[in-house]
């Protein structure tokens, strides 16, 4: 799983860079907290998330690895077009992108019950 999570976040460096780029070029500001976003909640964590399951790999045999998997992986992208489509002045997508983000902090908060109880040492203090 960690290596898995660390290719899909590799992607999105190429598209949030292809992103700001664009907005370098074209002195467009517009798409900022896009950029922002497909770089840090894509890159940023899902490597680093991707790096701790691979260095803790006990961490992917709990279900809730795999609820933060799929539901970060879906809620996420989901989540950055709504994000892209309100900022081009789409209002209507305002609902998808609170549900997004309030899904992205819950598969977040499996990730973090994880951390907390499950790596080794996590129950002595
Ligand atoms: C080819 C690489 C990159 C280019 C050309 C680029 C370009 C830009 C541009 C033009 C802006 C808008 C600045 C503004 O609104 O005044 C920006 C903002 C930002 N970039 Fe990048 N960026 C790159 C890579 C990254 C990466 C890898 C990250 C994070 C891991 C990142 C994080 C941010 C953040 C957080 C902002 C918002 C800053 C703010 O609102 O003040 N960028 N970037
Ligand atoms: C559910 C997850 C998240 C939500 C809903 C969220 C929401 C927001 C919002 C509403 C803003 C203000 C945008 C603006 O003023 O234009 C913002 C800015 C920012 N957030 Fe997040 N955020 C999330 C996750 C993260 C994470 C995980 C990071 C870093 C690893 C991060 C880094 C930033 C940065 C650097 C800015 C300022 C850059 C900018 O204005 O574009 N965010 N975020």
């Amino acid at each position: 799983m960690g290596v898995k999570l660390i290719k899909i976040g590799i992607v999105y460096l190429l598209i949030g860079m292809s992103l700001g780029v664009y907005m370098g070029a074209t002195k467009d500001f517009t798409l900022h907290p896009v950029h922002a976003h497909i770089n840090l909640l894509g890159w940023t964590l899902l490597g680093l998330s991707g790096l701790i399951f691979h260095v803790f790999p006990q961490l992917e045999q709990n279900v809730l690895a795999k609820v933060y998997f799929w539901l970060y992986n879906l809620s996420v992208p989901v989540t950055l077009v709504s994000l892209f489509l309100f900022l081009n002045g789409n209002a209507a997508v305002d609902p998808i992108l609170g549900l997004g983000s309030v899904l992205i902090t819950v598969s977040a908060a499996c990730f973090a019950w994880l951390l907390l109880t499950k790596l080794p040492g996590a129950n002595k203090g």
